[in-house]
């Protein structure tokens, strides 16, 4: 048996249209699953390699988490589901976390929504016995001054991912998450693009290097494959080492 083979699995990535999602979607989609993405834009055509985003294979649908009643609307176009994936995350730059329009902004993306989506999804993956992956962040293992909304958020979705886990479980559901450490993508270009902030970025990094979206989908497939059957609300930390 190969326990990495998700042929004829359906796979739904909120957030899956660029970065750690995108990535996450495309190494369900090599193992031989459908894979549903979405993303904020208008269509599969307004995403750019550039940016980190590789949609081919993928189904896209367009979907704003951060408003509540588009949530409750969506629909994907699906009526089975295995794998959910949550990767939506947005951080507000230059102290507009410290104002509460922006501190309420980030937690409606990066924590109100997860909630919103799972129990959405929930029956489906009651249905399929399926598995529920939260991307939280190793944030939440530490302050991180200038972003109160993406800490508080993030520390969040790991106490959330802990007790759906523990709810769900009599579903048959596996709840679990990924806490990744500093990832290359396009949240993260107001670091990687300037050549000295990067420098001291990977300086504090044991592996030497920047994570990799393919290195977030390891943990994913894994958690998501029978090699992780009794897993439960745990969040697995990949970061290179970075808050060893
Ligand atoms: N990169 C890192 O170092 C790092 C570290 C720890 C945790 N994370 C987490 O990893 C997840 C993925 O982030 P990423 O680094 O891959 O960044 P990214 O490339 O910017 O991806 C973010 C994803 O979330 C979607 N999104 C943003 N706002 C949304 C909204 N209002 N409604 C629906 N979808 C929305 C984006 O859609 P569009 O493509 O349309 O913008 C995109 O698909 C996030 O939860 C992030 O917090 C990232």
């Amino acid at each position: 048996m190969n326990e990495l083979d998700f042929g004829g699995k359906e796979v739904l990535v909120v957030g899956g249209s660029s970065g750690i999602g995108n990535g996450i979607a495309q190494a369900f989609r090599a193992k031989g699953a459908r894979v549903h993405v979405s993303g904020t834009r208008n269509s599969a055509s307004d995403y750019k390699a550039e940016e980190g985003s590789h949609l081919d294979g993928l189904q896209y649908s367009q979907l704003d988490v951060s408003d509540p009643s588009a949530v409750e609307k969506f629909n994907p176009g699906f009526d089975r589901l295995d794998i959910l994936v949550l990767s939506q995350g947005a951080v507000v730059y230059r102290r507009g976390e410290f104002e509460m329009e922006g501190f309420r902004k980030v937690l409606e993306v990066n924590l109100m929504s997860l909630m919103a989506c799972a129990t959405k999804f929930h029956s489906l993956l009651a249905a399929a016995k399926g598995s529920l992956i939260i991307v939280s962040s190793t944030a939440a293992y530490h302050s991180t001054m200038g972003n109160p909304a993406y800490n508080a958020s993030k520390t969040g979705a790991m106490g959330l991912t802990r007790t759906l886990g523990e709810a769900w479980a009599e579903n048959g559901i596996r709840v679990n998450g990924i806490a990744p450490g500093l990832v290359d993508t396009k949240m993260t270009k107001v670091t990687t693009s300037n050549p000295k902030r990067l420098e001291g970025a990977i300086e504090r990094i044991p592996l030497k290097r920047l994570g990799t979206p393919a290195d977030m989908a390891g943990a994913a497939l894994f958690l998501a494959s029978p090699l992780a059957s009794y897993i439960v609300g745990q969040t697995l930390i990949v970061d290179g080492g970075l808050i060893l």
